[in-house]
């Protein structure tokens, strides 16, 4: 034992009260305490232009499922245990706050319901989260499709000629247009619109990025942020969203006070079935400032991370040409031409599990960030309060430890006639949404709107990289993107129309009898 230990030790033998001698040991076995997590130190300095979490999952070997990883005078806790994961999300999440991601995103997300802790949090979910029941998700199906059909129209063209096309940044606004009138009715049309709102939209995104990865906040030096030229660009891009934002609640509430219909809990008005209807229909009784930080806040969380979902999907997939025919065939035979019903997404559960493992492949963030309140116990260790605290779910996703060839893009290691695999009946080795009281409120949302996109994509075209693609590698912002594009060439398959005369749907004869006995 230490130097202490054995002081404390001596001076009890020779007859000092206890209570004195632990009054006086006690910084002593705190320090002892605090300091047994392993440490990896200066290990990181090497990691310049790849992601930051790549190299984290190399230390999880040296390290285990967690560790304490210093750089310069900051230090991260490293939590890729999914028992540690699990207290921290679920069983004693009371204790932990968003810690540094607030401070990052206050600019563009205020107290909005990521960033937001306590009680403003609390009473934010609690009226949030009733405005994504059943009918409004299923109502969504159709924006999902609308949107899809836009895109695959563009796809179209550039089949034709014969061009190459830059699948994540297609995604990208194919998401936000989504997302935009689903969460305010408002139609980007980002994918034929370049300039003004969209273009303010992904200068605010841009910002958020850099600064969830920049090593020293510039933005908060006060000089720095009267002259920077990025700066006045971002303050006049936030300006003008937010000047956008704060309209359409001004009109929704206008909307709200003419309308008829009484507030009941799947209510939705047909017209407008956005997220701020709902909330305004609700009586919600809240600042206009605050509203706006949450459909703010919902903007970003469902743009991005949808966005990159897809993008890595169809990554995968132009490498697994045995997955994509499976894929097309369930598609082919469950949606034909038609545009997906509630019904058809049930059935389309290969394609459900194809984005569950490109998930578990690409975390969408591949690290959740928190900061301790108060003392806890992380497994063995006790840590103090205000350790700041990364989850790294990649980690997790990947561990050899936790799963049989972790690294293999395998949807089938998800049975069809199992549950869709989540963060419960995974024990926390597989966390795509998060876990416990914050979990995403957009899981279904955002699943169904996966499904969909991928379904109608695969049933009209043929995805290749392209011969001249730069390679496909990863960097980070708040989500995974690739360094230069997703580069593919799309060619249109000659599908036959496979709705018959009469309307009714008719399984293509060339589908094989396994496909149907796969589907249920
Ligand atoms: C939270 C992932 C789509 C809104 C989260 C979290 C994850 C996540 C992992 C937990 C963050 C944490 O614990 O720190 C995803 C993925 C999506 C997606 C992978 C798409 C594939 C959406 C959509 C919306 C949304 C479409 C909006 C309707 C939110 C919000 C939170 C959240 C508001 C914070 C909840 C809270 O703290 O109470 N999301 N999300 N997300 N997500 Fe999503």
């Amino acid at each position: 034992s230490s130097f202490p230990s054995k002081l404390k030790n001596g001076l009890s033998k020779l007859g000092v009260p206890l209570g004195i001698l632990n009054f006086l040991f006690k910084p002593f076995e705190d320090y002892e305490k605090f300091y047994r997590i392993p440490e990896a130190k200066g290990q990181i300095a090497a990691v310049r232009n790849e992601a930051f979490f790549v190299p984290l999952y190399e230390l999880y070997f040296t390290y285990g499922g967690i560790f304490r990883l210093n750089f310069g005078p900051k230090a991260f806790l490293i939590v890729s245990d999914p028992a540690i994961v699990k207290h921290i999300l679920k069983d004693n999440s009371k204790a932990y706050s968003k810690g540094v991601l607030s401070e990052i995103l206050d600019f563009v997300m205020g107290k909005g319901l990521i960033p937001a802790d306590g009680e403003i949090w609390r009473t934010r979910r609690r009226a949030i989260v009733p405005a994504l029941h059943q009918r409004f998700v299923t109502a969504m199906i159709d924006v999902f499709s609308q949107a899809t059909d836009r895109l695959a129209k563009k796809l179209d063209a550039a089949a034709s000629n014969g061009e190459s096309v830059e699948m994540e940044s297609l995604f990208s606004r194919l998401t936000l247009d989504i997302i935009g009138k689903a969460v305010f009715n408002y139609d980007f049309d980002s994918l034929t619109n370049d300039t003004g709102i969209v273009e303010a939209v992904y200068v605010v995104l841009r910002e958020a990025e850099l600064r969830s990865t920049a090593p020293i906040p510039v933005w908060d030096i006060p000089i720095w942020k009267d002259i920077s030229p990025r700066l006045k660009k971002v303050n006049a891009a936030l300006k003008l969203v937010n000047d956008t934002l704060n309209d359409l609640i001004a009109i929704c509430k206008r909307m709200v006070e003419e309308e008829e219909l009484q507030f009941h809990e799947e209510y939705m008005n047909e017209q407008d079935p956005s997220i701020l209807h709902f909330l305004l229909a609700s009586g919600d009784d809240v600042s206009s400032k605050q509203l706006r930080d949450d459909l703010m806040t919902m903007l970003i969380a469902g743009h991005e991370t949808s966005a990159a979902v897809l993008t890595w999907t169809f990554y995968l997939l132009s490498q697994d040409p045995g997955v994509m025919s499976k894929l097309k065939k369930e598609v082919d035979t469950v949606l034909g031409d038609r545009f997906p019903t509630i019904e058809d997404l049930k059935n389309l559960k290969y394609t459900s599990r194809v984005i569950s493992e490109s998930l578990r492949l690409y975390p969408q963030p591949p690290v959740l960030i928190r900061r301790s309140l108060e003392e806890d116990v992380l497994g063995e260790y006790p840590i103090r309060r205000g350790e700041d605290i990364f989850i790294s779910v990649w980690n997790l996703h990947r561990s050899p430890q936790l799963w049989e060839d972790a690294d293999k893009f395998n949807p089938e290691r998800w049975p069809l006639d199992g549950p869709a695999p989540n963060e419960t009946n995974q024990n926390y080795r597989y966390l795509p949404f998060g876990g416990g009281p914050r979990k995403c409120i957009g899981d279904m949302f955002a699943s169904y709107e996966n499904v969909v996109v991928l379904a109608m994509l695969v049933r009209r075209f043929d995805f290749q990289l392209a011969p001249d693609a730069p390679p496909v590698k990863m960097t980070t912002g708040a989500t995974i993107h690739t360094t230069d594009g997703l580069v593919m060439k799309v060619r249109r398959r000659n599908t036959q129309p496979i709705i018959s005369t009469l309307g009714i749907p008719v399984v293509e004869a060339s589908s094989p009898a396994s496909m149907s006995s796969s589907v249920d």
